[in-house]
């Protein structure tokens, strides 16, 4: 996984998005993250063409929480999608961009009273209701402004997408949302058209992340029009908005095979078509998209600085990065690609095991990786890093965060900056001992 405009020449030197790696790190520092425009906007028309050809057409919600900033946020209007917000942060930061509320679906299990509050006065197009606590208060605050706002109501299909536990959300024991099996999403549903203050347009339903297969999606698909059905018949009530959720996998090492998106889609169409009963319209698909929007865009340079050889000759590099920017390795051992600028793509190759620069044992990049011998200061890109790494970014070891430079046809901008030391302290109060 690369972005479409990484370039490697004879000699090694990379290129991105028409200028080298080495005049990126220079002129922005390392660790520095890289967007390739190109890239990004390349997959972000895809959803939203493709999803656009549905009838009715749907739409593209970005996950927010893959990477969000003003500028992304800005970039997602200007291309015509929807976004995803999961807390009062992300909310704030598209509007702060200018977003169309009525484009926001705002999700999360777990909505302060405040987030509710500002989420209504935005006027934010879908709320994704996971409680019947939210239900009750969201309707509660909504009357209180004299609206009525719609909702999606998370349900949890039992679907068991294979990817790692901690990212796998549809299973029925999930944290998240009303179980269709257990008799839940049926109070859900009945309190959410009982209540006044919202109006239940539809179901949200989200598997999991990186998934590889495309049976999952359409299985998804499948239980919510099922479930769908059910209410027509019961109650002559039917959805006019079914969000798939996101997780569509990225091919991070070569043997991952995401599926097509353009076969996904047909199966949608095919499921739409038999799934919906006579004399009601089929509901509008949405669909929450993050890293498979992101990711490939996504690279990150780091400058090497010591490297060392253990006992057992085991040999590690050492970079100016890690955990910090990208807590992914030590989180969910995902693995990553990596490759080294300015050095003879023919020539000799090692096993190394690439570490941060945190006070983790675990602060781990990349382990046994086969890469070019390396010396301090030479320079090592990690690819596919766009999604999950900025928007995971801490500053444990009160180390600044990294800035996000996008890049295209030879010109860089800053869509955010670094954080500098004195950014560390900003919200810092001085001590001042107690009375004894
Ligand atoms: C509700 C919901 N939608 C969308 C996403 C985005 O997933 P991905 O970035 O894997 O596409 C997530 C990720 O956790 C999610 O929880």
């Amino acid at each position: 996984m690369r972005p479409d405009t990484l370039e490697v020449n004879s000699r090694g030197v990379i290129r991105v998005g028409g200028i080298d790696v080495v005049q990126l790190a220079e002129e922005y520092g390392t660790p520095l993250y890289v967007l390739d425009y190109r890239t990004l906007r390349r997959y972000a028309r895809q959803y939203r063409d493709m999803l656009a050809e549905l009838s009715p057409p749907g739409v593209a919600c970005y996950a927010g929480k893959a990477h969000l900033s003003v500028a992304l946020a800005g970039f997602l209007q200007h291309e015509g999608l929807g976004l995803d917000v999961v807390s009062g942060g992300e909310l704030y930061t598209a509007l702060t961009a200018g977003f169309n509320p009525g484009r926001i679906v705002f999700h999360g299990n777990l909505k302060t009273e405040d987030e509710i509050r500002a989420g209504l006065e935005a006027r934010v197009g879908y709320f994704v209701v996971d409680s019947l606590d939210e239900l009750q208060l969201l309707g509660q605050l909504a009357r209180a402004r004299g609206v009525s706002q719609r909702v999606l109501l998370r349900l949890t299909p039992g679907i068991e997408a294979h990817t790692h536990e901690f990212i796998r959300t549809g299973q029925f024991d999930s944290k998240f949302g009303f179980g269709v099996a257990e008799g839940i999403a049926d109070r859900a549903v009945a309190a959410a058209l009982a209540t006044a203050g919202v109006s239940l347009a539809g179901f949200h339903a989200h598997i999991g992340s990186q998934i590889l297969e495309e049976d999952p999606f359409l299985a998804n698909a499948e239980v919510l029009l099922t479930y769908s059905r059910h209410w027509q018949r019961a109650r002559g009530w039917w959805p006019e908005v079914l969000d798939l959720g996101g997780g569509f996998g990225v091919r991070y090492q070569p043997e991952d095979d995401p599926p097509a998106l353009e076969r996904i889609m047909a199966g949608l169409r095919r499921q739409l078509r038999v799934g919906t009963p006579a004399g009601v319209a089929p509901p509008q698909i949405f669909l929450e998209p993050g890293r498979s929007i992101v990711a490939e865009a996504g690279i990150t340079i780091y400058t090497v600085g010591a490297t060392k050889t253990v006992p057992g000759d085991k040999r590690y590099v050492a970079v100016d990065g890690g955990m910090g920017d990208n807590i992914r390795p030590a989180l969910y051992q995902a693995r990553y690609q990596a490759i080294v600028d300015g050095k003879d793509p023919d020539g000799p190759r090692e096993i190394v095991t690439v570490a941060g620069r945190y006070c983790e044992s675990g602060d781990i990049l990349v382990r046994d990786v086969e890469l070019p011998p390396m010396v301090a200061g030479d320079r090592l890109v990690v690819l596919g890093t766009g999604a999950y790494n900025y928007a995971m970014a801490s500053n444990y070891n009160r180390v600044p965060r990294p800035p996000v430079v996008v890049v295209k046809d030879g010109e860089a901008r800053v869509w955010v900056q670094r954080e500098s030391w004195a950014d560390l302290t900003r919200l810092d109060r001085p001590f001042h001992p107690f009375a004894d």
